[in-house]
């Protein structure tokens, strides 16, 4: 159980269902308004690595995500967190991605890797700190296409 509540309701950490997937489709276009993934690649992410995806369950809705890549060479990318807006800054982004963290080294993952847009001071403060470094050439121009920069980081399991 996490140690913050929804209100009344406690949040827990779980393993993703199929279920899930509208309420992460929500979720997603919610943390990510600008460019939120569509739906067919949610729905395909959650099909192929279904062990990739936990979500912050209040027991009526789903209030945050995290979604990774199994290890490849024992290395795992971190594809994206969101917690809802009115959850915020409670320290639930932090335990979820730990426990992922926690999972992909259980499941041989020896090197984490992410891409953050470099404005984004609170996610790079939250990664920072868990250890997350950032590569030192700095952001990548248009990394994911013309003018969309991104800073990439990366963890030692
Ligand atoms: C980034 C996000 C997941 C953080 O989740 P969160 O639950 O609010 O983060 P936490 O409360 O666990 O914060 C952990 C640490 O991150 C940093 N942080 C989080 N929000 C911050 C803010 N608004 N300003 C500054 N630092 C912040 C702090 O270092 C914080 O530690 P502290 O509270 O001990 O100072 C959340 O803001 C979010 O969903 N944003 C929209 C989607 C997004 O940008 N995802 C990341 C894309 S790469």
């Amino acid at each position: 159980m996490l140690s913050q509540a929804s209100g009344e309701r406690p949040l827990r950490i779980r393993a993703v269902t199929e279920a899930d997937l509208p309420h992460i489709v929500r979720l997603d276009a919610e943390a990510f308004p600008a460019d939120p993934y569509p739906f067919f690649v949610l729905r395909q992410l959650l099909t192929a690595f279904p062990d990739f995806l936990f979500v912050v369950d209040d027991g009526k809705d789903l209030r945050g995500y995290v979604l990774s890549t199994p290890p490849h060479d024992a290395q795992s990318w971190i594809l994206s967190l969101g917690i809802t807006p009115d959850l915020r800054r409670k320290g639930l982004g932090r335990q979820l991605l730990a426990k992922m963290l926690a999972h992909l080294r259980a499941q041989g993952t020896h090197s984490v890797w992410l891409s953050v847009e470099p404005g984004n001071d609170s996610a790079v403060a939250l990664y920072r700190s868990l250890g997350f470094v950032p590569d030192p050439g700095g952001p990548r121009s248009d990394y994911f296409g013309p003018g969309e920069h991104r800073l990439l980081m990366t963890l030692a399991l």
